[in-house]
């Protein structure tokens, strides 16, 4: 049984579990910004840093199966003041053995229903070209702009494009 909640205040003990979800997720393949492998100081300062910032410009969802974080995904909402309608999608992360369960669409789908709530009406991502996510976004009725080469690393260091998709909630 999967259950999605909305993170309001940080514990160690959460840390701990997203640091884990992290190197995990890097380790197989993410392309959310860092190499692997993650070093545990790395993946702690990184959620340290995103607790921080939740609020009125982040919002970070999990994924939870018998006490164990299984997924998390984050909206960041844009705060100029031309810009309130839109929010990015960033990090969206499937523990690696709990893929294809439907975890990041039941992610994806609770972010959608807060955002559209919220009063956003655009929302904006990129992902690494020819990635599994690229399918999941496109199931969920993003569009795809276009892609950016040589962009980013992939997690094992080799240069790779990225892919720009946005969606009218
Ligand atoms: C991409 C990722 C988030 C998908 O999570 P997930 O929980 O396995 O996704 P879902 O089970 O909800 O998949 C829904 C649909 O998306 C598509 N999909 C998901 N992963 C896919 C993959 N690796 N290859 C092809 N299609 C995929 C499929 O159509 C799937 O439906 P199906 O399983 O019935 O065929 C997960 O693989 C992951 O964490 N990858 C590493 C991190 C990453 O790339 N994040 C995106 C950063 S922008």
């Amino acid at each position: 049984m999967i259950s999605i909640r909305s993170v309001s205040e940080s514990s160690d003990a959460l840390l701990e579990k997203l640091a884990a979800l992290l190197i995990d997720s890097v380790g197989n393949g993410a392309s959310v910004g860092f190499l692997a492998p993650v070093a545990p100081e790395t993946a702690r300062r990184y959620w340290s840093e995103v607790f921080s910032a939740l609020g009125p410009g982040l919002v970070l969802w999990v994924a939870e199966a018998d006490g164990e974080i299984v997924g998390s995904v984050q909206l960041s909402r844009c705060r100029k003041e031309n810009g309130l309608h839109r929010a990015e999608v960033q990090k969206l992360l499937v523990r690696s053995d709990q893929r294809r369960k439907g975890i990041a669409s039941l992610l994806m789908n609770e972010l959608e229903t807060f955002a559209r709530a919220d009063g956003k009406i655009l929302l904006v991502l990129d992902t690494e070209t020819g990635s599994g996510a690229e399918r999941l976004y496109q199931g969920l009725g993003f569009t795809r702009l276009g892609d950016i080469p040589n962009y980013a690393l992939t997690s094992d260091g080799q240069l790779c494009s990225t892919t720009y998709y946005f969606k009218h909630i």
